[in-house]
């Protein structure tokens, strides 16, 4: 989730979203359709997905899981970013809106590298341990106070130098100010702390959209 670049004025998140950032005509059309339904701050913004995309370029992932994926907009721009023979899981729990995603990620014609597991992301990630699954790169963007445990899982289903990024790690900056105690802000923190004191990954903190932190498997 993020709220439209929070720490940008508005005139530069314009100016990254409509002159600097690449966006297909589907995902162009998919972030508008998205952008009116109610929960629509939920969705990811245009420069975050194109990083992510670099991101997958960048590591040469071939194995993503994605907790997290509402109307599919950051797994359309991982997916794309994919080699064919390349595979996303998308993890959600919402049938109406993974059925936006995958409406457009056929037209994308990604829609066979990427499999939608409904259920919840818990449930899902302890099947891929149970099985012995490995994947290159996870991108976490579900419940808050759910973060640990899918960091968790993540970490071992990380091959090692696998890549996973969490989003909404600066939470609109609530994590900054100790007088914020919703439990939402809370689990970010001290995730932020454990992250940060995990010799088990290299780590970190980027300012983009609302805080995307990157933890790397050692
Ligand atoms: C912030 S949105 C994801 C945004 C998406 N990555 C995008 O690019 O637009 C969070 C999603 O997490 C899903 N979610 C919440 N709790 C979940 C859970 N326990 N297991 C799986 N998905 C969950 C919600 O249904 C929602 O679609």
């Amino acid at each position: 989730m993020s709220s439209a670049l929070p720490f940008f004025p508005k005139q530069i998140e314009h100016y990254v979203t409509e002159t600097v950032t690449r966006e297909t005509q589907v995902q162009k059309r998919l972030r508008e359709e998205t952008s009116k339904l109610s929960m629509a701050r939920m969705q990811t913004t245009p420069d975050q997905v194109a990083f992510l995309a670099m991101l997958v370029r960048l590591t040469g992932a071939k194995y993503i899981i994605e907790i997290g994926t509402f109307t599919g907009y950051s797994a359309l721009a991982m997916a794309s970013a994919l080699p064919e023979d390349g595979k996303l899981i998308a993890c959600d729990t919402s049938k109406e809106w993974t059925d936006i995603a995958q409406r457009y990620w056929k037209e994308a014609g990604v829609a066979d590298r990427i499999e939608l597991h409904l259920s919840p992301a818990a449930e899902t990630l302890a099947g891929f341990v149970k099985a012995g699954a490995h994947f290159d790169m996870a991108f976490i963007d579900a419940d808050k106070a759910g973060y640990d445990a899918y960091y968790e899982a993540c970490l071992h289903l990380m091959k090692p130098g696998g890549l996973i990024a969490f989003d909404n790690m600066l939470w609109s900056g609530a994590v900054a100010d100790n007088n914020e105690q919703d439990s939402n802000t809370v689990a970010l923190r001290a995730l932020n702390l454990k992250i940060h004191q995990d010799r088990r990954v290299d780590s970190c903190m980027l300012t983009v959209a609302d805080g995307i932190m990157l933890a790397r498997k050692r």
